[in-house]
């Protein structure tokens, strides 16, 4: 059966597209973390979306189960098919070409396997930008990003990549092409597809293309890093800068100092633009597209300068930041957002760290981190908490590292650990994910958290859409 599949595909495509050597297939068999490992017994690697429909079609008929795969920088084990190495892992990398780019609608199509980085860089030379960013940049794609229903750094602002897509094409399991493309602003024609398929981490069908639209590039920044004392205060703190900004702030994020230690042990070259520092430090980054005149201001900085270092002046009077440092330039603000983005490689080299991707209300979110910090140092009082992140969205990395002098019993110890962070947030009524999604790590939570109703209408979905469980099995649904 299995090499009716890809001989089928050798007569009725070609051969080239299909890659079967172990060394060249290995980087696709293993995710970013090194968690989940697995095996396939080809990857196909389209051009077209016409490919994709007759790659289908054949799946359907030969019964072969498709993992498919953009960058390969997901978190959950999505895109890594299992051991038994039945699957075929199909990759949309080839597949990125720009399909149309149009400065004046504001809008671009483009191919899923286009890296998003390269898209932010096409689109800036026209002084516009595709507001969602994270350290993946360099590597994800726009058909993961759309998969995962991406966050990261920019959400509080602009949302997540659901707000950013105006339409999408998609092969599903029998090779039937959806084409909703057209760069329409607004459409009420029924049922909103697209964001069924967005977030359903290829197990509904493959993107192929989508239509993104696009926002006025921020020209004039403002950033900075205060240390506060208590993450009590970052909520006060974000309210306060919101409105001195007037609604301009694109990012707000957390550190610990227990995080920092490690950022700068693991990078020594990385600037340490804050010191003493204790508790936890803020990056605050707000935007506007408006140019501002220097010449024509007296005091020769940036309103945007200008309106940071007021609200911080006031933060200090008010005793919710103890220190405080704004960039005067760009590389000392790509110096602070080095740290930021360093988060997750840093605590990966330093030991086998736990990681949750967790949201609570706003509101909510010091007490459940304090409550759940409590509840680890009750079975593990050396781990280090490294609760970072999106703090501006509600949403943690509310990751715990071992002790620095190591643990002997750290394994045995990070399945205790994670129930009761899942414990605490079950108290807070919080999300098991809020940007990374389900993949194959957190199946049977789903099932065991989700409403019962909710679940079995996605389960009735997934049927429907993908009957003989062809499309990434055991993904989301188990
Ligand atoms: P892959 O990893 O290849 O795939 C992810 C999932 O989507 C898999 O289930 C796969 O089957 C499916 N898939 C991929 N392409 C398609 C397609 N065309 N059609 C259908 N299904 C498809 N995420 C955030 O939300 N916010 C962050 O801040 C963030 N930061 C990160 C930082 C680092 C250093 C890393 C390594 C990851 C980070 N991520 C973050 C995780 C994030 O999910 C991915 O980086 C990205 O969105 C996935 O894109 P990808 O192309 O690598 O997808
Ligand atoms: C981050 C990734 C892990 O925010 O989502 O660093
Ligand atoms: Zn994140």
């Amino acid at each position: 059966m299995a090499n009716n599949f890809l001989k089928k595909i050798e007569a009725q495509i070609n051969n080239s597209i299909i890659l079967k050597d172990e060394t060249i297939m290995a980087p696709y068999l293993i995710d970013w973390r090194g968690n989940f490992r697995g095996n396939a017994k080809a990857i196909l690697m389209p051009t077209d979306t016409q490919m994709v429909s007759t790659i289908m079609q054949i799946a359907d008929t030969e019964n072969q189960t498709i993992v498919p795969q953009g960058g390969n920088t997901g978190l959950v084990g999505g895109g890594i098919p299992d051991q038994t190495g039945e699957s075929v892992i199909l990759s949309l990398k080839k597949m990125n070409s720009i399909i149309e780019f149009s400065p004046e609608n504001r809008t671009i199509i483009a191919q899923s396997g286009c890296i998003l980085q390269q898209i932010h860089e096409l689109v800036e030379k026209q002084n516009l930008c595709l507001p969602l960013t994270l350290a993946a940049k360099g590597s994800c794609t726009i058909g993961g990003n759309l998969a995962t229903n991406a966050g990261g750094l920019n959400v509080l602002r602009y949302g997540s990549m659901r707000e950013q897509c105006l339409g999408l094409e998609v092969v599903l399991a029998d090779g039937a092409i959806i084409n909703q493309l057209e760069p329409l602003r607004k459409d009420n024609t029924g049922y909103d597809l697209k964001n069924l398929f967005i977030g359903s981490e290829g197990t509904l069908g493959i993107i192929t293309a989508s239509c993104l639209k696009l926002v006025s590039r921020p020209i004039v920044k403002s950033t900075s890093i205060a240390v506060i004392e208590k993450f009590e205060h970052s909520l006060k703190l974000l309210e306060m800068l919101q409105n001195y900004s007037g609604d301009q702030v694109d990012s707000f994020e957390i550190m610990p100092k227990t995080l920092l230690d490690i950022v700068y042990k693991q990078f020594p070259d990385i600037s340490q633009p804050i010191k003493p520092y204790s508790g936890f430090i803020l990056l605050m980054e707000i935007s506007s597209s408006k140019s501002d005149n220097l010449e024509d201001n007296t005091l020769g900085k940036s309103f945007l300068q200008n309106i940071m270092e007021c609200f911080l002046e006031q933060a200090y009077s008010d005793n919710l930041i103890s220190n405080a440092v704004v960039a005067q330039n760009e590389s000392q603000r790509q110096a602070f957002w080095a740290i930021r983005e360093n988060a997750p490689q840093a605590t990966k080299q330093e030991s086998w760290p736990i990681n949750t991707d967790i949201s609570v209300r706003r509101d909510k979110l010091a007490q459940f981190y304090n409550f759940a910090s409590i509840e680890v140092a009750k079975i593990c009082n050396k781990s280090r908490i490294c609760g970072y992140g999106h703090v501006g969205d509600g949403n943690l990395h509310f990751n715990v590292v071992e002790a620095e002098e190591g643990d002997p019993n750290w394994s045995d110890k990070r399945a205790k650990i994670l129930e009761v962070i899942y414990d605490s947030l079950e108290k807070f009524s919080g999300s098991i994910s809020a940007e990374h999604g389900i993949g194959q790590l957190k199946t049977n939570q789903l099932k065991n958290t989700k409403d019962p109703n909710h679940y079995h209408i996605m389960t009735k979905i997934k049927n429907s859409l993908d009957p003989k469980n062809l499309l990434n099995p055991g993904r989301i649904i188990n």
